[in-house]
């Protein structure tokens, strides 16, 4: 059952230890800002509006989560704005004030903008405990080996007592290993009650939201304590917390696709974000990075050291070792790599081969057409069945402007062989290894584009000794 719910989400601070001029919440993870994650797990429950507290970097903030909305996020959202950070009460208070302005009385989910573990499972339990348990305010715990740094939680009869600050605890209290995960679900009015109560840190001069607890305790509130598992709760303040972060997430989308069907050889060294979609049958190997948008088929085979983003590969691809993909689509059945180069709209057509050193390039590569050596394919048309020897060039670009190649249906080009755009081979023709082409070729003509061999008799036995004799030690 899903329990009705308003959304708090503090995300003003400044993530000093990031030392980056970007705001914290908008570093990416797995293809998303930290706090998109955030806004992914709200919209699994029943929120009827999310109040983000924005402080640092608000307008960039603000408008990434207008374009999370624009890409079909359904929960309203009513920014808040923090001007100066004084603590995570102080927050709470600006958010309230927008939270009381709309009328509402649901229970407030109260989270950080820089957990981006946080799930919506976590979440609904929280809520539903708090249902449960008719408490008044209820903080998601944690229990930590090493609770350093994070706040104690001190209990008496199965009731939290109070929330003491690393810094604020006595001995006996830092020994105390159930922590504050930052997550809270609060009654409205126990928040329109206390808040107004809270007083500055004697040590920092801010608002701690978690005196809340202490203040509730003192005025018979029930408050408890919901232990969540801290791989769901971790926080990004640094570059550190970040990569471990990061890892958890890796972790969780390869384990989701496996679940899809997809055989991923070594799951630790698989790196896949969030966005991808991957067929069933696609076998994947070590050291392999698929990111943004992409969407593979299934039966595809990628091969290790392969990185692939914001691609489109269909049904039965064969991707081999370290090939380097980008915004570009491998149709049905074709083979790239090893040590391919697609690069943004590149186009390779059903069992078409793109082979080692190989680099395309916004070019259409047709039906079973075959490039399959050291080549340079840079706006260029392929048409089908076409076989471009070793070392072909589009010389595409004459300093100034980019221009086009043309190669019609079943044309032959030899090895070493340089198309000089703006040039069109047309259907059925041959073109000879070596030539240098800057004129169309017509449909069914053979084209040599060379200088013609001269061979000198015997010039080389009386030439060589003579250059032998001059040769220095
Ligand atoms: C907080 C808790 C601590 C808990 C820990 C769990 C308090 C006082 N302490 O500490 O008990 O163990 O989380 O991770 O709450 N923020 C604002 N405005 C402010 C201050 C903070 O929006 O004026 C935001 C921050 O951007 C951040 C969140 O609130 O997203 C938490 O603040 P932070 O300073 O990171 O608190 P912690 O020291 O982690
Ligand atoms: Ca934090």
């Amino acid at each position: 059952m899903d329990i009705k719910c308003e959304i708090v989400v503090m995300a003003a601070g400044k993530g000093t230890r990031m030392r980056s001029p970007l705001p914290k919440v908008l570093h990416k993870i797995s293809g998303w800002p930290i706090l998109r994650h955030v806004f992914t797990a709200i919209e699994g429950l029943s929120a009827e509006r999310i109040y983000p507290i924005l402080g640092h970097g608000l307008e960039a903030v603000q408008s990434e989560i207008e374009s999370w909305r624009a890409d079909g996020m359904q929960v309203p959202v009513t920014v808040c704005e923090q001007k100066e950070q004084k603590g995570t009460g102080h927050a709470l208070q600006v958010a309230l004030e927008a939270v009381s302005k709309n009328g509402a009385k649901l229970p407030v989910v109260i989270l950080s903008g820089d957990g981006p573990l946080i799930t919506s499972d976590v979440l609904q339990s929280l809520l539903l405990k708090h249902q449960e348990s008719q408490a008044q305010f209820t903080v998601g715990g944690m229990e930590l080996e090493n609770p350093f740094g994070y706040g104690r939680l001190v209990q008496e009869n199965g009731l939290v007592k109070k929330c003491v600050e690393e810094k604020d605890a006595s001995d006996i209290e830092r020994e105390i290993q159930l922590v504050n995960g930052g997550i809270y679900v609060a009654e409205n009015s126990l928040l329109e009650e206390l808040l107004p109560k809270l007083s500055p840190s004697s040590v920092t001069g801010e608002l701690y939201l978690t005196e809340l607890i202490e203040l509730g305790a003192k005025a018979d509130k029930k408050i408890i304590t919901e232990v969540v598992a801290p791989k769901y709760l971790h926080g990004v303040n640094d570059f550190e917390q970040l990569s471990r972060a990061q890892r958890i997430l890796w972790g969780r989308k390869v384990k989701d696709c496996m679940r899809e069907g997809v055989r991923i050889e070594d799951s630790n060294h698989t790196y896949i974000e969030m966005m991808v979609e991957i067929g069933q049958g696609t076998r994947i190997e070590p050291n392999v990075y698929i990111y943004g948008n992409s969407k593979i088929g299934r039966n595809v085979t990628i091969q290790s050291g392969s990185r692939l983003e914001n691609v489109e590969i269909a049904d039965n691809v064969m991707i081999k070792a370290h090939s380097v993909l980008q915004n570009s689509t491998v149709r049905e059945g074709a083979v790239v790599g090893p040590m391919a180069h697609l690069r943004p709209g590149a186009d390779l057509g059903p069992g078409s081969k793109v082979g080692n050193y190989v680099e395309v390039k916004k070019s259409v590569i047709g039906k079973g057409s075959k490039v399959s050596h050291l080549s340079y394919v840079g706006d260029a048309e392929i048409g089908e069945d076409v076989n471009i020897g070793c070392g072909f060039v589009a010389c595409n670009y004459d300093g100034v402007k980019k221009s086009k190649t043309t190669i019609e249906d079943r044309a032959f080009i030899g090895s070493s062989v340089q198309a000089i755009a703006p040039v069109t081979i047309h259907a059925d023709s041959y073109v000879s290894t070596g030539s240098v082409i800057n004129r169309d070729v017509p449909s069914g003509d053979l084209s040599i584009a060379r200088a013609r061999q001269v061979n000198k008799e015997g010039y080389a036995r009386k030439f060589l000794p003579k250059k032998n004799a001059f040769k220095e030690e």
